[in-house]
């Protein structure tokens, strides 16, 4: 048997064969897919034994019409990856693209990486805020993961996450979809940099401002990368007032020190509001694109 495949106890109504279905699920549904017959038909014409495929399939009702879980989640997952689509700013539609799943670990220092990467995901999936710092050379997979985290947390929620809201004076916690970022840091320096001569930009960066305060998770990437902070620090103050009490997990060359040096005490010391136990050293890691 084809090892994509599996029985799951249910047999061919017509000639009595387990059905086989699909090892892998539905990626939005969670669910397995239907299942069809592998089985051999034996029957006689013109006085000849001959044999067919049974080829059958479980009917189409069973297995294409949503059920209300179903219809929201696809609904959630819809809004949560528009937002993330409609206000990240990226300098390459490649890093939408990353996974976990994608993720290659072929030795133990990615491994560990993988696996950190994973249980901090995991937290912020279960509800805790968390400012995470993955720190390392340039090559080494840390943009990768970080996007893995964000769409690991999205799909272990089923794309949403729960608010409090007062309606007539009483409190209720509802469902929203995931307001989830992703900023690249020096794109977002540019942006702002071009749109002191272009009133367009400038409402938009405005918005995409505005949205890094509402969002529930941001990814801000490749932190401290510009050259100098003339035109950053400004930014840098505001990003981090808006976010000290909100999940962010950061990209970044410099470590603690280099940070701290950079942006100054006060900076760090809201970085690391939410970042005890949630670091992650790329040291040991190759560069992925093969150099040292
Ligand atoms: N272990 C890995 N498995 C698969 N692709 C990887 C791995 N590490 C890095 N990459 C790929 O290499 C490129 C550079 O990685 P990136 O995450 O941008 O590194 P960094 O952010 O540390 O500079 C990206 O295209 C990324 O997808
Ligand atoms: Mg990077």
């Amino acid at each position: 048997m084809n090892s994509r495949f599996e029985t799951y106890g249910v047999n061919c109504p017509n000639c009595g064969t387990p059905l086989l279905r699909p090892k892998t699920v539905d990626s939005v549904t969670g669910r397995k897919l239907a299942g069809a017959c592998p089985g051999v038909i034996t029957y006689t014409e013109n006085g000849q034994l001959r044999r067919k495929k049974c080829g059958y399939t479980e009917p189409v009702a069973q297995r294409t019409i949503p059920t209300a879980t179903e219809l929201t989640t696809v609904a959630h997952r819809n809004d949560a990856l528009g937002y993330l689509r409609t206000y990240s700013v990226t300098s390459s539609s490649d890093v939408m693209r990353h996974r976990f799943k994608n993720y290659m670990a072929t030795d133990e220092p990615e491994r560990r990486v993988l696996v950190r990467c994973q249980q901090i995901a995991k937290q912020i999936a279960d509800g805790k805020t968390v400012h995470s710092l993955l720190i390392g050379k340039t090559g080494r997979g840390k943009t990768h993961l970080a996007m893995g985290m964000l769409y690991a947390v999205l799909a272990q929620t089923g794309y949403k996450t729960t608010k409090q809201v007062t309606k007539n004076g009483e409190t209720k916690t509802v469902y929203v979809s995931w307001k989830a970022l992703f900023i690249d840091w020096h794109e977002l320096i540019e942006l702002q940099k071009q749109s002191f001569k272009d009133d367009t930009l400038k409402r938009q960066v405005n918005k995409i401002l505005f949205e890094i305060k509402q969002a529930d998770v941001v990814v801000l990437d490749d932190f401290g990368s510009e050259r100098d902070t003339e035109y950053s620090q400004d930014l840098v103050d505001r990003f981090w007032r808006d976010r000290e009490n909100k999940t962010v997990i950061v990209t970044t060359n410099l470590d603690g020190k280099g940070l701290e040096n950079r942006y100054g005490a006060r900076t760090l010391s809201r970085m690391k509001n939410y970042g005890v136990g949630n670091g992650v050293a790329f040291s040991a890691i190759k560069d992925y694109r093969g150099e040292v």
